[in-house]
């Protein structure tokens, strides 16, 4: 059997410069975190935690219980190291200001989203946690420290629980993938350098949204939906999972777009620039691919609100570059 490589070793090995300790530190607590999630959403159905609550989050979504309880395992371990000086977490209004207590050095901001897919819980389909990393410019950090741009983050990834549980991150040097070992409890480098293939026939959207989207993606979709007889002489396979993770990762794997463009029914998109659009957005860059709202880079989005939404297009680079072509041609 191979020999694999710990995550914590590397870490140890990889992450230098002057981010590292912090990094080390920080990515050990959500390494911990992931553990306690990946338990937790496990005895889903037995501990009861399957149901939804009667409470609604910012984004005027009912919480599921699962929801909450990743959110606090989240908020619970990453407040350890001692470099977190706030969080901001899809599941929270405001931003979370770590107690002083815990703040030794803190000056790093963590996003997170602590359960992606969670209307795939009680259905027993692929879930994740993502979470993004930022360097603040002060250890008290206001509002205006966290708005910063996709393209300043310092380090984003993401748990999946599916039929493994997996933990893939980026600090700008590539992206790597660790799976769960049951036995040592421990993630093991399993998907050094993940790449996006160059070419792809597989699309993921939620067809249900044909009759709002703007010309330039039913353009593409329709495209993709002619095969060979169409403008692309290929036929094209579609995917949707309903969780932005598990979409991700099979297009690290085996290539793909994953779209979640602006319709009629949500001027700005679904997703959340902060802790959604940008730590997958950088992932996907650095395996190679490309992302965009149709009209601009999403890690150039200069944000206004820490829950703000965006259109998200990205995946494999020539495909990505073919729909914002589309989009400068309507613009
Ligand atoms: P979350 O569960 O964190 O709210 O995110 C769900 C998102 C994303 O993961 C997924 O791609 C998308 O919502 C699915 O949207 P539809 O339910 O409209 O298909
Ligand atoms: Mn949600
Ligand atoms: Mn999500
Ligand atoms: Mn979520």
């Amino acid at each position: 059997m191979t020999k694999h490589i710990k995550i914590s070793d590397f870490l140890k090995q990889h992450l230098q410069g002057e981010h590292g300790v912090a990094l080390n530190a920080i990515l050990s607590d959500v390494v911990d975190a992931c553990k306690k999630i990946a338990v937790a959403i496990d005895k889903g159905a037995v501990a009861g935690n399957m149901g939804s609550l009667g409470s609604e989050n910012v984004q005027g979504e009912v919480q599921k219980a699962l929801d909450v309880i990743t959110n606090d395992i989240f908020v619970e371990a990453c407040q350890r190291s001692g470099y977190v000086a706030g969080m901001v977490s899809e599941e929270l209004v405001d931003v979370i200001d770590v107690a002083d207590e815990h703040k030794k050095n803190g000056d790093y901001l963590l996003m997170f989203d602590p359960l992606d897919g969670s209307s795939n819980v009680n259905v027993n389909i692929s879930v994740g946690t993502i979470f993004s990393i930022l360097k603040s410019a002060s250890k008290k950090p206001d509002l205006a420290d966290y708005l910063q741009s996709g393209a300043a983050q310092i380090c984003a990834g993401y748990a999946l629980y599916g039929t493994s549980t997996m933990l893939v991150f980026t600090t700008g040097n590539g992206v790597n993938g660790f799976t769960l070992d049951a036995d040592s409890n421990e993630f093991l480098l399993t998907h050094p350098n993940m790449q996006i293939a160059k070419e792809t026939q597989e699309f993921a959207i939620n067809m249900s949204n044909y009759r709002f989207w703007r010309e330039p993606v039913q353009r593409y979709i329709d495209e993709c939906l002619q095969g060979e007889e169409g403008d692309r002489k290929k036929d094209f396979n579609m995917r949707w999972v309903a969780s932005m993770v598990a979409e991700v990762h099979r297009i690290l794997v085996r290539g793909g777009v994953f779209m979640y463009p602006t319709d009629t029914k949500s001027r700005s998109g679904k997703l959340r620039l902060m802790y959604e659009a940008n730590p997958m957005s950088f992932i996907v860059e650095q395996a190679g691919g490309a992302s965009t709202t149709g009209s601009q880079r999403i890690l150039e989005v200069q944000p206004s609100g820490i829950h703000q939404r965006v259109p998200v297009m990205m995946g494999c680079k020539s495909e990505i570059d073919r729909i914002a072509a589309y989009h400068q041609v309507t613009a």
